[in-house]
């Protein structure tokens, strides 16, 4: 009887482990060593905001972990999705990429503010000559990108970065412009990126072919302070919020979101209140297209990639509806 009974359990045991490796797609015969995981200590929010009703999950995780982004994707579908917006047939970068990182977390240890005040700090000429710094610099979480400089513009735009989005053709290179309580999220638009990433946190040596213009050869960022962003938000952002085709005419670039559209999707998954923001200004070709440099409109205006009349129409709708305010408006 009892070896009956051990025996039932000892299968019921063996089932269920062969039973969870085929859901999840594991391998059965090797588990990776599971070094980098998502602590489950983010500070829960009970209030809704309006713009969650944009939103298939409200408070998904948006970076990638080592441990179970693969499970993750198939979970969410990003499996059946290539670059920008899945894993699909670069699976093995995003592990070789994340491999390297340390953290997968959203906030530090010490954050204790449960509901949070989110601006997304755009590279727009509208904020040129603008005094919005301190405003900026009293939200909770401050989302910039790209290579928008805070030096030398703190009075236009704020000293606080929590969020940095960027890829390898856009971020910084001069470590003047680290800022150690920021996290830089890698946007992945090509299998390129990760491998970038790979060899940058090895020590290897860069292959600068397949990228849009040259990609910084050197990463002023600390790995700790580096994370993947999951391919699921920007498919939410080019899919369901801006909705692009799936296919386009083969004689069509086919067009992603601008990082700035990407950066209002990562907020509206981790925010909480209303967003702040701002857009450029379409009506002049000639005005600054950045708050910095001296590039104007009509460069975004030539853009290929994006479809900027698209994001304009979005922006217009979440403001209307009051799901983020126009800080440049007063
Ligand atoms: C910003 O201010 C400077 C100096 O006051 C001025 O020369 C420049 O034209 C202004 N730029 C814009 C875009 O208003
Ligand atoms: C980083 O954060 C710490 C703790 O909040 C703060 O004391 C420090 O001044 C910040 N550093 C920078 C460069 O903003
Ligand atoms: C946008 O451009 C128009 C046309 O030049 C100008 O009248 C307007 O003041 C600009 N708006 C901002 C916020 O710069
Ligand atoms: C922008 O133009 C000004 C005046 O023409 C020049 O002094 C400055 O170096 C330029 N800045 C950049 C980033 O090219
Ligand atoms: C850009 O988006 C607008 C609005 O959704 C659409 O009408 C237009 O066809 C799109 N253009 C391209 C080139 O995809
Ligand atoms: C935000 O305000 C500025 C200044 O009034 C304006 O140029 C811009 O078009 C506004 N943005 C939107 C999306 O309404």
């Amino acid at each position: 009887m009892r070896g009956y009974l051990v025996a039932i359990f000892l299968s019921a045991v063996f089932l269920y482990y062969v039973l969870h490796c085929i859901l999840w797609g594991t391998n059965v015969y090797w588990m990776p060593p599971v070094e980098m995981k998502r602590r489950n200590k983010i500070q829960l929010c009970s209030s809704k905001p309006a713009f969650a009703s944009l939103l298939r999950f409200h408070q998904f995780h948006p970076f990638l972990c080592a441990a179970d982004f693969k499970k993750l994707a198939s979970l969410y579908g990003s499996d059946k999705f290539d670059l920008p917006y899945g894993i699909r047939t670069s699976a093995e970068y995003f592990r070789l990429a994340l491999s390297k990182l340390q953290s997968c977390d959203l906030f530090d240890d010490f954050d204790n503010v449960p509901c949070k005040r989110c601006v997304v700090v755009g590279n727009g000429g509208v904020l040129k000559n603008k005094t919005l710094g301190e405003r900026i610099d009293s939200y909770d979480v401050i989302i910039r990108m790209n290579n928008g400089p805070v030096l030398g513009h703190e009075e236009e735009v704020g000293r606080r970065t929590t969020f940095r989005l960027f890829y390898p053709e856009s971020v910084f290179s001069d470590p003047k412009h680290n800022d150690p309580n920021t996290t830089a999220i890698l946007t992945a638009f090509k299998p390129h990126d990760l491998k970038w990433l790979w060899e940058l946190l090895t020590g290897g040596k860069i292959n600068t072919n397949g990228f849009w213009k040259k990609p910084a050869l050197n990463l002023i960022y600390k790995p700790y302070q580096i994370r993947i962003l999951d391919p699921f938000i920007i498919r939410t952002a080019a899919y369901e919020l801006l909705n692009f085709p799936k296919v386009f005419p083969k004689n069509q670039k086919p067009k992603h979101p601008t990082t700035g559209i990407i950066a209002i999707t990562l907020a509206f998954h981790i925010c909480h209140e209303h967003l702040a923001g701002f857009r450029y200004n379409f009506s002049d070709l000639q005005s600054p297209l950045h708050y910095y440099g001296n590039a104007t409109m009509s460069l975004m205006n030539k853009n290929a990639y994006h479809n900027v009349t698209a994001e304009q129409l979005f922006l217009k709708d979440i403001i209307e509806k009051n799901f983020v305010i126009n800080l440049t408006q007063d």
